[in-house]
């Protein structure tokens, strides 16, 4: 069973890599950014709360974030294996993630993979990011574009941009990024579950590596 846990910048490719191994290995995706979208499209209390921070590239906070994924981990589809896209993020979401596997869960990681690519690839990697509202599949204008351009699968139904893909919102998450990339990687090092990948090849190179370490 694959338990993965995916470290990395935004743009480094984490929710592209997510596809190709839900698709060969029959896992579920769980990424805390898609969850807390889709709170803040519903206009829950908890989106509005979030909404806030999001827009302007901070980390929502851990007591919402551990709430959201302690609830959502128990859900039967974990069983068979996951990816944590965008959890942790911090000290504290690791710590409580450990407490859960190991807790009620009764499982653990089996991989924890880091995505590096540097920030000068960001910016363009983002701001050409467009997503299917269609499919979810994430495209890219210049590196993966769609068949039509700017439309989904359907043909007809537009591309839509995320609200926090404005330069200045990717330079704020990466800089929130890098004040916790390092801690983190420590957290993981000494379980020697930690591997880190080169994520400026192409989506298919670096997902041949990706396979080469999940087996
Ligand atoms: P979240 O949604 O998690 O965003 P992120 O981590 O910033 O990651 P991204 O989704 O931007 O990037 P990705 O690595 O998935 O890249 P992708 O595959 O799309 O978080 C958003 C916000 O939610 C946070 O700022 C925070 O406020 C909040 N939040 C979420 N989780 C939280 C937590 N745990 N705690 C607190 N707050 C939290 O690729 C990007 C683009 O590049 C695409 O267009 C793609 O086509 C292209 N591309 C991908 N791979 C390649 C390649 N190899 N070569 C060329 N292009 C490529």
């Amino acid at each position: 069973m694959k338990n993965i846990v995916f470290l990395g910048p935004p743009g480094a490719g984490k929710g592209t890599q997510s596809a190709f191994i839900i698709r060969d290995y029959g896992v579920v995706q769980i990424s805390t950014g898609d969850m807390l979208r889709a709170a803040v499209k519903a206009g829950t209390p908890l989106g509005k709360t979030a909404a806030e921070f999001m827009k302007e590239g901070k980390l929502v906070t851990d007591d919402i974030i551990i709430g959201l994924m302690n609830e959502r981990l128990s859900e039967p589809d974990c069983k068979n294996g996951f990816i944590l896209d965008g959890f942790p993020r911090t000290i504290a979401q690791a710590t409580a993630l450990d407490a859960m596997l190991s807790g009620s869960l009764k499982t653990e990681l089996t991989h924890i993979i880091s995505l590096e690519v540097p920030d000068e690839y960001i910016v363009d990697r983002i701001s050409g990011r467009r997503v299917s509202p269609v499919s979810g599949k994430i495209y890219h204008v210049k590196y993966d574009p769609p068949a039509v351009e700017g439309m989904s699968e359907d043909g007809k139904t537009p591309l839509i941009q995320r609200d926090d893909d404005k330069e200045e919102t990717v330079l704020k998450r990466l800089s929130v990024f890098h004040e916790q990339a390092d801690a983190l990687k420590g957290y993981y090092r000494p379980g020697g579950k930690l591997h880190i990948v080169d994520g400026t090849k192409s989506p298919e190179a670096v997902y041949g590596e990706i396979k080469g370490i999940l087996k």
